[in-house]
């Protein structure tokens, strides 16, 4: 058996230490060590994008990540991204325009949503769609996930714009 090491990471605003394999996938340390099962194997081959997590905000295929490769990494899953009493904008876009349809691929497509519109916070119809392209729903068109991420999009501007709206009412 090969040698463990050691690996401090946070995973949803949480530190753990782990004792891992070298080998160890970072997908099977969320799941299998951490309960985290939200994220789902659906290829093991970085092609699907149901694995997909953020690491310190970048979306990352656990299934191709090493758990090694996490030490002193922050890590969020689907289960991070919000709650029911405070849903992602993305999250809450799925609830609005129905973007969820078996589910399997959605944690994947949630985190990839939500790690594009960190990065390009209005993006066009076609750059929601290249965003998806490392993200695969077995069982749609995409349209309603495209919908959900332009209502979070959408969502984002609204709270942005009441932001400087309460600002410039308590500078008056
Ligand atoms: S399971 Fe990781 S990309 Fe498919
Ligand atoms: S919702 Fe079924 S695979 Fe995407």
């Amino acid at each position: 058996m090969s040698e463990k090491h050691k690996v401090t990471v946070t995973v949803n605003g949480k530190e753990h230490s782990l004792e891992v394999e070298p080998r160890q996938l970072l997908v099977h340390a969320l799941r299998d060590e951490l309960g985290l099962t939200g994220t789902h194997i659906g290829c093991d081959t970085s092609q699907c994008g149901a694995c997909t997590v953020q690491m310190d905000g970048k979306a990352v295929k656990s299934c191709t990540t090493l758990t090694v490769q996490a030490q002193g990494r922050s890590v969020t899953t689907v289960e991070g991204l919000g709650d029911m009493s405070r849903l992602h904008a993305v999250q809450e876009g799925f609830w609005e325009k129905h973007g969820l349809q078996c589910g399997f691929c959605t944690p994947g497509v949630m985190m990839t949503a939500a790690s594009l519109l960190e990065e390009n916070p209005h993006p066009s119809e076609q750059e929601i769609r290249e965003g998806l392209e490392g993200v695969i729903c077995r069982c749609t068109g995409y349209q309603n996930i495209v919908r959900a991420i332009q209502y979070a999009a959408d969502k984002s501007e609204r709270s942005s714009e009441e932001v400087v709206t309460a600002r410039t009412g308590s500078d008056k």
